[in-house]
């Protein structure tokens, strides 16, 4: 009998203590339902990239293969021709959330996330959410694809795909099939009702307008406040005195991260480019030297313009907005490739 009480005790106790350990979003059991529906359900209007099941040979395993390999098996059971021989999707999007705040485009909280979770740091956003978007290829992305491409991928994510397959990836044009099956893709990564961060009683207030039909235009606005419909992007401009900066201390422990896990993502053995950068004192002394020049090789330049494909030479590097890296984030990056450890 005694026996019996003491695990009773042992257990409650460590049941007590397990909860104690939680947050109280852990608490709530996991709602894997999708945003979208409960949106939908709750009366909010439907989104124009829907998948259209009627497109014959589309499905989100070959969207999936699309994204991480380039090609996919076609309609007569063969493999496709590779989209583009330099980039494979994944060079430059995340495919997880990535931001900690979904509300927020913080590239300095992304940063310290991405370290934590081991994630890439990209010129793309992720992809995870994407369907929950509006509005793709925002703001200021009009002056690099022109009003009459960039205005059609705005409002329609099949454009916004087939824009950056040839204008990013360098490559040749996706059938339909193929955008169906990576928006079909898209789809399996829309957002969880798990994923936003809604306390107890929100949730509660959510259910109640799905089960009374009161109140759905309020539910509704709740849901859409907790994450982003769109991705800005607002172009950098390189400082205009090199040597001088942005005129803010850099933080080298930073800009190491910046470093590993931004640029060695495409440059480390030439993965995505043709220009090798390790974290051996070579690159980093070419790094540093050319910085604060007026030279193809600074990074201030190549950060805020990117570079543009040459002919025979398409490999190009996109450009970061100040979205996904700020001008603090620049000189971390600076004062890292320029700490005495790697003045050497
Ligand atoms: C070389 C880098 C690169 C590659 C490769 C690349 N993208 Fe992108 N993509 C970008 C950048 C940069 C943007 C700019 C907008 C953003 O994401 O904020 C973008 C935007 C997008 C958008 C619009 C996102 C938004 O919210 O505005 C879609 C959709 C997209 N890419 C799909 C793809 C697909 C599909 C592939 C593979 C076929 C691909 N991308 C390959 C860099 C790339
Ligand atoms: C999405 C992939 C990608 C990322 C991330 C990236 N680059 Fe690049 N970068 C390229 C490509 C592609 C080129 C074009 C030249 C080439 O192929 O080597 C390039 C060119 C450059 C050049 C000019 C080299 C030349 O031969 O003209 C420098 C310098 C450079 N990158 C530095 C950086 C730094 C610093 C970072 C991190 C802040 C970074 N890159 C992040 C892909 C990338």
């Amino acid at each position: 009998m005694r026996i019996i009480i003491v695990s009773v005790l042992i257990l409650t106790g460590l049941f007590a203590f397990q909860n104690r350990m939680r947050t109280p979003e852990e608490v709530l059991p996991q709602d894997n339902r999708n945003v979208y529906d409960v949106l939908q359900s709750l009366g909010d209007s439907a989104a124009n990239h829907t998948f259209r099941p009627e497109v014959k040979y589309a499905s989100a395993v070959k969207g999936e293969e699309i994204f991480f390999t380039g090609n996919t098996t076609g309609p007569n059971g063969t493999k496709t021709k590779i989209q583009s021989k330099l980039f494979k999707c994944w060079a430059c999007h995340n495919t997880v959330i990535e931001e900690p705040d979904l509300t927020k485009y913080d590239p300095e909280a992304r940063l310290r996330y991405a370290k934590e979770k081991h994630l890439p740091f990209l010129q793309g956003t992720t992809v995870y959410g994407i369907v929950n978007r509006k509005t793709f290829y925002n703001n200021d992305y009009y002056k690099k694809y022109g009003h009459e491409l960039a205005d059609k991928a705005h409002r329609n994510l099949r454009e916004a795909i087939q824009l950056c397959a040839i204008g990013c990836s360098q490559g040749r044009p996706l059938e339909d099939w193929e955008i169906e099956s990576v928006l079909a893709y898209f789809w399996t990564l829309q957002y969880k009702m798990s994923d936003l961060s809604l306390t107890p009683k929100e949730k509660e207030m959510v259910d109640e307008a799905l089960r009374t039909g009161v109140d759905k235009q309020k539910a509704i606005d709740l849901l859409h406040s907790k994450y982003a419909d769109h991705s800005p992007a607002h172009f950098l401009l390189p400082p205009a005195d090199r040597k001088a900066g942005f005129g803010l201390q850099g933080r080298p422990e930073v800009g190491k991260d910046v470093y590993e896990l931004s640029c060695l993502h495409c440059h480390k053995n030439g993965r995505f480019a043709y220009y090798y950068l390790d974290t051996d004192g070579y690159s980093l002394r070419h790094l540093r030297y050319h910085f604060p020049r007026f030279t193809p090789y600074s990074s201030y330049q190549v950060i805020c313009w990117g570079t543009a494909p040459l002919p025979g030479k398409k490999f190009y590097m996109p450009q970061y907005t100040t979205e996904r890296m700020n001008p603090q984030l620049i000189e971390d990056l600076r004062a890292y490739v320029e700490s005495p450890k790697m003045a050497k």
